[in-house]
């Protein structure tokens, strides 16, 4: 009986190497990587033409929105926007109407994405008012609990430390790792109300009002809370030197602690939020250059674990408004994560290693995606295919995401994602979504 299909001509990135050979696939698993002549006979044959092969990216940070969001984002649009840019599989963000907090909010944004999606969708879920509820949310298959420190999303009152900790002490019992937006609450709401009180109203004075201190206090205050109950802790979007340094000492110190940095935080700094001002209005806002340089530092000293898109997609109209403090933040970013990654590349400021293991390797290990993250035998057939010598410019209007605008806009890339395959499935050819929604998985926590 020949396999399902095999991809020749390839050349494959396998542990730290860059392999020319083919990948054989059988009931969407890589059942082989060989040169041509050892690969088994197969259905369809595809000639990659030569072109870089490497595991799809694992986004661990997407808001794919949906039910009453729809307008922004839904799952057939989120994914298109993923498999378009190479993402195979997306970690969806809770903070939806109605917001996932409960076995029965999950169970019901699974049932709508099952029928859309095109590439894998795992969940978030926020905290549930009662805390007993954790191990059903954990037992219906999220990936992770959500918790934003900046404002109150889901069941917990996040002033109270206390009731912090009872939470991710259930959590730890339960295996899975809490994902933080760390701003303070407390913070943010003093100094916006001083920056209010001024009259204030442009981006400048919004940032003001989001300081790294507030980022840092945030971090420092989810480590102790960490320590004493032993969870493991993602911090998402780290964005300033002083929130890195907080973040930093836990790591130095043991603790089982890791982050994510957003393509944006590393490539834009103020300098671009005065320019495009509530276009590229993001929570955390985008910080001085001198914070830029310490994130790729940090990422230089491998102590950055994951790159994550933070896909927010809202609509122009919400974004393009008078007064910042009406600005929904928020940039969609699943459809430039890997140009712009694959630009850094070419240009020598990281490394194909470094890629992978930023937006494969690692977001596999840390959310327990088993057989995913790379290209392996016994694997999912889970493959992004690059022209990496394909030069062009980002053009928001093309994107497939409803959310067409980006501060990348009219930026010269090098590299471009050409086929996606998703559970062995050819799902993205040539910009084109060629799947139909509701081919892909979704991917649930398992023990
Ligand atoms: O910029 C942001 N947008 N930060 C968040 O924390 C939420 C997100 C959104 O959902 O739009
Ligand atoms: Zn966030
Ligand atoms: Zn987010």
């Amino acid at each position: 009986m020949p396999v399902d299909m095999v991809l020749h001509n390839a050349k494959i990135y396998i542990r730290g190497r860059i392999v020319e050979a083919g990948l054989a696939i059988d009931e969407g698993r890589i059942i082989r990587i060989a040169k041509e002549t050892n690969l088994p006979p197969a259905s369809t044959k595809l000639n990659l033409k030569g072109h870089v092969t490497l595991p799809g990216l694992i986004d661990s940070h997407v808001h794919l929105r949906n039910q009453q969001l729809a307008y922004k984002e839904d799952f057939f649009s989120g994914t298109a926007a993923a498999a378009a840019g190479g993402v195979t599989l997306t970690i969806d963000m809770p903070n939806n109407k109605p917001v996932t907090m409960d076995s029965i909010s999950l169970r019901e944004r699974m049932r709508l994405a099952e029928r859309r999606a095109v590439v894998n969708v795992a969940f978030y879920s926020a905290f549930p008012q009662k805390l007993e509820e954790v191990p059903s949310i954990v037992k219906e298959g999220a990936m992770a609990f959500k918790l934003y420190m900046s404002e109150k999303i889901g069941g917990l009152d996040i002033d109270d430390d206390k009731l912090l900790l009872q939470a991710f002490n259930r959590v730890a019992k339960m295996g899975v790792p809490v994902a933080v937006h760390a701003e303070d609450r407390k913070i943010l709401e003093t100094k916006r109300r001083e920056m209010e009180k001024t009259g204030r109203k442009d981006v400048e004075a919004y940032v003001k009002a989001r300081p790294p201190e507030a980022e840092a206090q945030a971090i420092k205050r989810i480590v102790q809370l960490a320590k004493k109950s032993g969870v493991q802790v993602h911090f998402c979007h780290v964005s300033s030197a002083v929130g890195l340094n907080a973040f930093l000492t836990a790591k130095k110190d043991g603790l089982p602690v890791t982050c994510e940095v957003t393509p944006h935080h590393l490539l834009l700094s103020l300098e671009h939020l005065k320019r495009y001002r509530t276009l590229a209005l993001t929570n955390p806002p985008l910080r001085t250059r001198k914070d830029v340089i310490a994130l790729w530092s940090a990422l230089k000293q491998g102590f950055i674990d994951a790159l994550a898109s933070d896909h927010a997609p809202h609509t122009v109209e919400e974004k393009e408004v008078e007064s910042v403090w009406d600005a929904k933040p928020g940039i969609p970013g699943l459809e430039t994560t890997l140009p712009l990654l694959l630009t850094q590349v070419s240009e020598g400021r990281l490394t194909i290693a470094d890629l992978v293991r930023l937006t494969s390797e690692k977001p596999a290990e840390i959310f327990n995606l088993r057989n995913r993250g790379c290209l392996e035998e016994g694997n999912w057939a889970d493959i992004v295919v690059v022209d990496i010598n394909r030069k062009y410019k980002i053009d928001s209007s093309n994107f497939y995401s409803k959310a067409k605008y980006s501060p990348f806009d009219g930026w010269s890339v090098k590299g471009k994602p050409t086929k996606t395959f998703v559970n062995g499935q050819l799902v993205m050819d040539e910009g084109e979504i060629v799947a139909k929604p509701g081919t892909s998985q979704i991917v649930r926590w398992k023990g």
